[in-house]
């Protein structure tokens, strides 16, 4: 059963065809990786299915629940939300405030905020840092922040852009198992766009790849990435 099924959609910039009917499916508990060409698409796509842009006609569908042309609040009270490539965190503010700030709008009262941030912040391993201003967070503490903050809202789908871009090779293995984790134990469905191949490969039960705001290929890791065309438009060509 689809948890997310995405039809059609479509979302041009002035003219610039972003989007150019895409459609794909993902299966409740799946992880499916993104993967595509710079500007193929994959951040808007995000944008668009959590309600950050209205899209031009397509429709989506979350959990048998109609949330085109939602405005974000509300698709994120429906279950899905996304992370931002580039992170924008309230830099003076703590970390468990940031999180709070995010939980808020998803709880009924302050404490009930206060107890989803303490246990978001502990669950992806900021404990030792709640109180640290998040401007002075590494790269890779504003990665699991940025985390923090999306799942403060109890998402059921949660739409991840980049979540190991700017990490060192030994800090991504530690998100790696997160990540799994999620999936594992608290039962999320994952859409993740991601450039580094290896990570692709391990988390993904399928891939889909973008290329000029269409589905070129989708299906099993080893499959896709071994398909001509994908390898043509995004991974290079193999040297002779
Ligand atoms: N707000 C916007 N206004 C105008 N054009 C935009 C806007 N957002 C994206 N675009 C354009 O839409 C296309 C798709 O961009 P998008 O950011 O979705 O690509 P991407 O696949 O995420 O690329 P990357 O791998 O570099 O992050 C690009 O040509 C980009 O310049
Ligand atoms: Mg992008």
């Amino acid at each position: 059963m689809a948890i997310l099924s995405v039809s059609a959609v479509r979302k041009a910039f002035r003219g610039l065809r972003a989007l150019d009917g895409v459609s794909f499916e993902v299966a409740d508990g799946e992880i499916l990786g993104v993967i595509g060409p710079n500007g193929a698409g994959k951040t808007t796509l995000f944008t668009v299915l959590a309600g950050g842009l209205p899209l031009d006609s397509g429709r989506v569908v979350l959990d048998g629940h109609d949330i085109t042309g939602m405005p974000a609040h509300r698709v994120a009270r429906a279950g899905l939300v996304r992370t931002f490539q580039l992170m924008r965190p309230f830099a003076s503010m703590s970390v468990l405030d940031n999180v709070d700030i995010a939980a808020m709008t998803h709880v009924r009262s302050r404490r009930e905020a206060r107890s989803r941030a303490a246990e978001v912040v502990a669950r992806v391993g900021l404990d030792e840092w709640r109180n640290v201003r998040a401007g002075t967070l590494p790269a890779a503490g504003l990665k699991r922040l940025e985390l923090a903050r999306a799942l403060a809202t109890r998402p059921r789908v949660l739409l991840l852009d980049e979540v190991l871009a700017g990490l060192v090779p030994a800090e991504r293995e530690p998100v790696l198992e997160l990540l799994a984790g999620l999936r594992e134990r608290d039962g999320l469905t994952l859409v993740f766009v991601e450039h580094i191949m290896p990570a692709v490969m391990r988390l993904s039960d399928r891939v889909l790849v973008l290329d000029q705001g269409a589905v070129l290929a989708c299906g099993a890791p080893a499959e896709v990435t071994a398909d001509p065309r994908v390898v043509e438009a995004y991974l290079g060509e193999e040297p002779c």
